[in-house]
């Protein structure tokens, strides 16, 4: 397959980890016979600086031109830390998901069984831990009206859905329920906002015509608790955009390190893929970042595109190198890997799957040949 791949590195470690998947591709290239161009695209606190915006138009252009946009990670320190700064990079970001349309981010938890002893939950608790967040990715509170007052001294957000904007991401979430185990979850406060009663009436609606899928409501308190105490429990979790980006982000924190989970965010015509976390910017240059969730990010997009084998293959060895301790100090932090190394590895084993293939761990450590 030939494919057109925009590359937006981002700011902070989100070129190193995306260097990562590059390589992995590239093993996907030369194992399976595909052919993927990678073309670079600006945004961010990068794009700011260059060109005095965090999405120059340049780049819109080349997303809506390739097949799939492959993202690394937005935010810079000069930013987090001046609230009253009027543009910023994470506008970036926003404004590509809304130009795109891409309106349905999927965030799958899934607890790597090598890696139960990483998370601060109980292993009982979170052993067998597999759900995914169908989050709403281009309406709510993100994109409504925002007003300051001329004193400054008051601001507001307004949180707007409508039926069609609902409509589509809760197919998509059935759809995924139907394929999976069945249950959906829609999370929401409908006990004090009227968007969430809004959802709860569209979404029982459509449920009517998923009769296999059983339909559970949540409110998001209760929600963030129970991710907690059960996380087993969730099958599939339908929820708005801000409370879709609050639980995932403690859906990773079950599985141990923000840096092992990817995301895909999804429209009628474009699909973004990217990692949960963010741009670490403390990180940047380090060698120390996870490379984990950009990688499987990538085996999202190759699944998007039907390269189901493909995809395996990139799990397989992500999940070879946790069995084989190839990991970054995130996880353990003795380690001696640095996110080139784990990437290395992880790549080689895409090329050559064979288990008795012999490893030189050693000469991966030092960044030199992977194979003997
Ligand atoms: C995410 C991020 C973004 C969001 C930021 C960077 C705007 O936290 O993708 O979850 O809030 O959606
Ligand atoms: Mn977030």
């Amino acid at each position: 397959m030939d494919l057109k791949i925009a590359l937006l590195r981002g700011d902070g470690i989100g070129p190193e980890v995306l260097a990562q998947s590059i390589k992995c591709l590239h093993a996907v290239e030369e194992t399976f016979n595909h052919h993927f161009t990678f073309t670079d695209g600006v945004i961010g606190g990068v794009a700011m600086e260059e060109f005095g915006k965090p999405l120059p138009d340049a780049t819109t252009s080349l997303c809506k031109a390739s097949d799939a946009i492959l993202f690394g990670t937005i935010g810079t320190l000069k930013y987090d830390s001046n609230p009253s700064a009027k543009v910023r990079p994470e506008q970036g970001l926003l404004q590509l998901r809304r130009e795109l349309e891409l309106f349905t981010n999927i965030r799958p938890v899934k607890v790597f069984p090598t890696l139960v002893n990483k998370s601060p939950l109980k292993k009982h608790v979170i052993f067998g831990t597999d759900f995914i967040i169908y989050r709403e990715l281009t309406g709510g509170i993100y994109f409504g009206e925002k007003k300051l007052n001329k004193e400054g001294t008051v601001a507001s957000d307004l949180c707007e859905y409508s039926e069609k904007e609902i409509d589509r991401i809760a197919h998509l979430a059935f759809k995924a329920a139907k394929n999976r185990r069945k249950k959906l979850t829609l999370v929401d406060k409908a006990n004090v906002l009227e968007t969430s009663r809004l959802w709860r009436k569209v979404v029982s609606k459509i449920a009517e015509s998923y009769p296999e899928v059983q339909l559970d409501f949540l409110f998001v308190d209760n929600a963030a608790m129970q991710m907690m105490l059960n996380p087993n429990q969730f099958d599939v979790i339908l929820t708005d955009n801000m409370f879709g980006d609050i639980l995932s982000d403690q859906g990773s924190a079950i599985c141990g390190s923000k840096g092992l989970l990817p995301s895909a965010s999804i429209g009628t015509d474009h699909a973004m893929f990217e990692p949960f976390h963010g741009s670490y910017p403390q990180a940047e240059g380090k060698n120390i970042a996870n490379p984990v969730a950009s990688i499987l990010s990538t085996a999202m997009m190759l699944s998007h595109f039907g390269m189901h084998e493909e995809s395996r293959a990139v799990v397989i060895a992500v999940d070879k190198s946790m069995r084989k301790q190839v990991i970054t100090k995130d996880l353990n932090p003795s380690s001696k890997y640095g996110t080139n190394e784990v990437g290395d590895f992880i790549a080689a084993n895409i090329i050559d799957s064979d288990e008795n293939l012999n490893y030189n761990y050693e000469n991966i450590g030092l960044g030199r040949s992977t194979i003997i």
